[in-house]
């Protein structure tokens, strides 16, 4: 890899939003951005988009959670949520810094199993566990998140009478309050006690903690649940089952962006845009969530909170800080009396740095209307998640080899329009934000979109109209990258 790493301001200066979001950049990302002509034949080679992996980040975002807990006399249990990203390179890393691993489906276990994770390390969450996937938990014997009462029912009969009975972490329901829809999974702390009651012990299964998992990423919420939990561990060692742990699951929060007030001055414009008071920013005048009403604007932004603070460590130090109850003891302090270990379950923030996404411009068009489109060689499913928009600026890079003609205006002077993608729809919007191209944009120009490893690359990526989904390398010290064994099932 050069030792060289470019400016970085120079990096950005291809691409950005009239109103910037201007993403953070890994040393590793710089490196590989300021060599358009590697990445080029990368994907000559592999197909575009391609998703280049780099799991280095990982060590230093686990540290920062599991030390935050120690300062607090607690073990911290790290869980990567492999969910957030189906290559296989982020579950040898996150084995080889004694993470374990949370699974979703039988898939996603048996090929943790494969790389050699022992099962121990392992929590299976899937929201559904098919009787296939059951009997693979029996065998293997993982720590089974069990969300309802029908799950069970499946499992006993599944249960060697002679084994050793299989662990199982009740998945609670906390109870947030007004204004909190109740969540789809588990049960609450009555559900359960009565269930208990009636299943155990012939349920053939030990209890060996408590374990939640809420939307959003408010630590205060976390407490509240964490103090139901607690009430549930305490009748459950009433009644002489010993769970030893409380897992709080993911929704640890991370950063895309170092400059909160461009977060803050974006919504903002964006505002004024869909009120008609200045440009609009987006393709069609999409509201991201907001519409205009009136005089006003009416709705939330629906999208990821790009810009958060604090985050990891910060965030967790603050959280086990807070009482449990009014005049109680603090979270940690709660933990640390009744001996219990805290575990979470990290996807998106353990990945925070580990990836990006790059692609080719295979056109630029001016529509009637005067509206430049960049056609480029993805999909919108291959930079997306359940939000409405990746609010980051891409980076545009220019391979040596692209030579656009003297008079492509478009290719040497500024070009402002919307990055358009394969499918066959109308608003295919690889991002809904109008981008600016101060330097012009020419076919085989590289759109790079920085950190999206956590979520974007996956989970919602198609292979509509049979085009191939992206490959994944992965970076190594030397040399072009290897293909992840996710994308080499023969091997
Ligand atoms: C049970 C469970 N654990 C962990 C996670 C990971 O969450 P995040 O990536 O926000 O940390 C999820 C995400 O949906 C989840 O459902």
């Amino acid at each position: 890899m050069s030792t060289t790493v470019p400016d970085r301001t120079d990096l950005r200066d291809g691409c950005h939003g009239p109103s910037p979001l201007t993403g953070r950049i890994e040393p590793w990302l710089a490196d590989v951005a300021g060599r358009p002509g590697d990445v080029a034949s990368w994907l000559d080679r592999h197909g575009s988009p391609l998703n280049v992996l780099e799991p280095g980040p990982m060590g230093r975002n686990a540290a920062e959670l599991r030390d935050a807990a120690a300062a607090h006399g607690l073990t911290l249990g790290v869980y990567f949520a492999r969910k957030a990203n189906k290559a296989l390179a982020f579950v040898d890393e996150a084995a080889r810094l004694g993470l374990g691993i949370d699974v979703a489906s039988e898939r996603e276990l048996l090929q943790v199993l494969a790389r050699g994770v022992d099962a121990t390390r392992v929590v299976l969450t899937a929201a559904v566990k098919p009787p296939t996937l059951l009997r693979l938990c029996v065998e293997h014997r993982p720590t089974v998140a069990l969300d309802n009462a029908d799950e069970l029912a499946a499992l006993v009969p599944l249960l060697r009478p002679d084994g050793p009975p299989l662990p199982v972490a009740l998945r609670l329901a906390p109870e947030l309050g007004p204004g909190r829809p109740p969540t789809r999974f588990g049960l609450d702390v009555d559900g359960w006690l009565a269930f208990v009651d009636r299943a155990w012990p012939a349920a053939g299964t030990t209890i060996a903690g408590v374990h939640f998992h809420l939307d959003g990423y408010d630590a205060g919420e976390r407490v509240v649940a964490l103090a139901q939990a607690l009430r549930l561990v305490d009748a459950l060692r009433e009644r002489g089952h010993d769970p030893s742990f409380v897992d709080m699951g993911g929704g640890v929060p991370m950063s895309y962006l170092d400059d909160h007030d461009e977060w803050t001055r974006f919504w903002d414009a964006h505002r004024a845009g869909l009120l008609r008071e200045g440009p609009g920013l987006t393709f069609g005048g999409h509201g991201l969530g907001l519409a205009a009403h009136g005089d006003g604007i009416v709705g939330t932004p629906n999208g990821y909170p790009y810009a958060q603070s604090p985050v990891r460590g910060g965030w967790l130090d603050g959280l086990l800080r807070t009482p449990v109850a009014t005049g109680g003891p603090t979270a940690a302090a709660a933990l640390r009396g009744r001996g219990l270990e805290l575990r979470c379950e990290p996807g998106r923030s353990l990945l925070d740095g580990c990836g990006a996404t790059v692609a080719r411009v295979a056109f630029r068009k001016e529509r009637a209307d005067g509206t430049w489109l960049v056609g480029v060689e993805m999909n919108r499913t291959q930079c997306r998640t359940t939000s409405d928009d990746f609010l980051v600026d891409p980076l545009l890079v220019r391979p040596p080899g692209v030579d656009p003609a003297p008079d492509d205006a478009a290719a040497h002077g500024a070009v402002e329009g919307f990055l358009v993608g394969a499918y066959c729809i109308e608003r295919e919007l690889l991002t809904w934000r109008r981008l600016r191209f101060p330097r012009g944009v020419a076919v085989g120009d590289l759109v790079v979109f920085p950190n999206t490893a956590g979520y974007l690359m996956h989970i919602l990526e198609s292979a509509s109209h049979q085009i191939p989904l992206a490959q994944n390398v992965v970076l190594g010290a030397d040399g072009p990258p290897r293909v992840d064994l996710i994308d080499r099932p023969a091997d």
